[in-house]
């Protein structure tokens, strides 16, 4: 895996620069990508039709003008609703084609049995090198690691605990913790199990600056242009 990737510290855009544009949609990439941004980060669901859809809640209600979940719905039917300023849910297909060659990406999986189809996508556009894989569930990393050995993984925590166990579990390659509970303590421990710390979610630049001075090595963000 990438243990020493070009930028110390990578800024990843978190459902895009979604502080400015609606998350998780063309728009909120592109913006991303406009202001610089290392990565763009986005949540992968699975459609009735089965589908890979960018969407990050279990129902659309919060972020479309529709209602209900995201599993009980066809692609076309996902495709009529209004994810905010008239962008449509995207595929995950038409991210990665779209911006493949333009930034890397952090593509979080929020459902099991989704890793055939997302490494199907990754391997059509050639991208096994600029895709990190995270997850809550440590299973979908095992066994995308198991699929696809040179993808790295990511686990996400809220809390830090049990981190070497659960990414020795999984083989995982980064470890993302909630920022509150990141210190230099905890830098080092993850160093020291030869683990990538990143931090999500970071907005505010001073915790930023705080994230990258103690060696983590990216935060997630809603604004790309955080530490400018
Ligand atoms: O990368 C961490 C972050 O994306 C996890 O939280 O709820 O925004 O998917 P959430
Ligand atoms: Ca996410």
């Amino acid at each position: 895996m990438q243990k020493n990737p070009e930028n110390d510290f990578f800024i990843i855009s978190h459902r895009g620069a979604s502080e400015y544009e609606p998350e998780n949609t063309m728009s909120s990439f592109k913006k991303a990508i406009e202001l610089g941004t290392h990565m763009i980060e986005f949540d992968v669901r699975m459609s009735l039709d089965r589908q890979l859809v960018v969407v990050h809640d279990k129902k659309v209600n919060r972020t479309t003008d529709g209602k209900g979940y995201v599993k009980d719905m066809t692609l076309d039917e996902l495709r009529e609703l209004d994810a905010g300023n008239g962008e449509k849910i995207p595929t995950m297909e038409e991210v990665i084609s779209e911006f493949a060659n333009k930034t890397k990406f952090v593509v979080e999986l929020k459902e099991y049995n989704t890793e055939e189809k997302v490494l199907d996508i990754i391997r059509k556009y050639n991208v096994t090198k600029d895709v990190y894989i995270v997850s809550f569930y440590k299973r979908i990393l095992k066994k995308i690691k198991y699929m696809e050995p040179e993808l790295v993984t990511g686990l996400i925590k809220f809390f830090p605990s049990y981190i070497y166990k659960d990414c020795s579990y999984c083989n995982a390659d980064v470890v993302a913790v909630f920022r509150s509970f990141i210190n230099r303590k905890l830098v080092k421990k993850v160093e020291d199990k030869n683990l990538i710390l990143f931090s999500w979610t970071v907005n505010k630049k001073d915790i930023g600056l705080k994230m990258k001075n103690i060696g983590v090595r990216g935060v997630v963000t809603n604004k790309p242009d955080l530490m400018e």
